[in-house]
């Protein structure tokens, strides 16, 4: 396999290719992720609604965060696995901050961290970068202030609203991010701040012009189905596919065809006679 991606990897790679990103939770995705190829996995706190059953990623806590960074890199040996910051794991300041990527860093294993919000963070995104801990920022909708927010809908509709999150953008990329995801903004905003940065965008639900996309594995694979974003694309139905081999191996041990010869372990017949 090829050599592990880095941040400064992601970073050179603006303007020369498109960057791919897939969150994953676990080691088998993870390790179906990275053997695809794909530049970056991230353990984001979708964690919480993906695969921990919460309403939002609110709940999500430091010790579920490392606990799930740990199975994704053991899974991951060529992509760069990014750690999502969870809510109040970093708004104190930058010593709360450094404790906790320190822990996704030291016990999860991963070699970047994402943290949301706009120049309010850059504090802490300057201590965790002059530590030597690399940083994606996270701007547009941020789902961690999703109660502040009033729920989950399209950011910078306005072209002052574009403004202001180009320079919450620009301020993280002055205080040393190495990329930022840019979550539902319009697809020309997503090209006015792509065009504005040296550093790259990754969007979701941020259009076509972003340096690169990331998704929700579980969205992409049609495993989530509680609620499916605009930006979402299906790649495939996995909670049917599931649905109906679940259903089937239901079926087969009710009505005694699961499981046959083939599926049990057999006796020499002389000691299977001493039986009866
Ligand atoms: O938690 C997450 O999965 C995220 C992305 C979708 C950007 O923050
Ligand atoms: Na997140």
């Amino acid at each position: 396999m090829a050599k592990r991606i880095t941040a400064p990897d992601i970073r050179a790679s603006k303007g020369q290719r498109k960057i791919t990103m897939l969150t994953a939770y676990d080691y088998p995705f993870a390790k179906i992720v990275d053997e695809a190829g794909i530049d970056m996995i991230l353990v984001g706190d979708s964690l919480g609604m993906a695969v921990l059953g919460y309403d939002d990623t609110i709940p999500v806590t430091m010790d579920e965060m490392v606990h799930h960074c740990s199975a994704v890199t053991r899974g991951a040996s060529h992509a760069l696995v990014v750690g999502d910051m969870p809510f109040l794991s970093y708004e104190a300041g930058p010593e709360q901050a450094l404790a906790s990527a320190g822990r996704l860093f030291k016990e999860g294993g991963v070699r970047a961290v994402k943290l949301e919000g706009g120049r309010e963070v850059a504090p802490q995104t300057k201590a965790l970068v002059q530590a030597g801990i690399p940083v994606v920022g996270h701007v547009g909708l941020t789902p961690q202030r999703v109660a502040g927010i009033g729920g989950f809908k399209v950011q910078g509709k306005t072209a002052d609203a574009a403004r202001i999150i180009l320079e919450d953008a620009k301020a993280l990329q002055e205080a040393g991010c190495f990329a930022i995801i840019l979550e539902a903004v319009p697809a020309a905003m997503g090209r006015y701040i792509t065009e504005a940065l040296e550093i790259p965008t990754i969007g979701i639900g941020g259009g076509a012009h972003c340096d690169g996309q990331v998704l929700v594995i579980h969205d992409v694979l049609g495993l989530f189905e509680r609620f499916t974003p605009k930006f979402v694309k299906k790649y495939a139905n996995m909670a049917a596919d599931v649905r109906e081999a679940v259903t089937q191996y239901k079926n087969e041990v009710e009505s005694g065809v699961f499981p046959d010869a083939e599926h049990s372990f057999s006796m020499d017949p002389d000691e299977e006679k001493k039986l009866s």
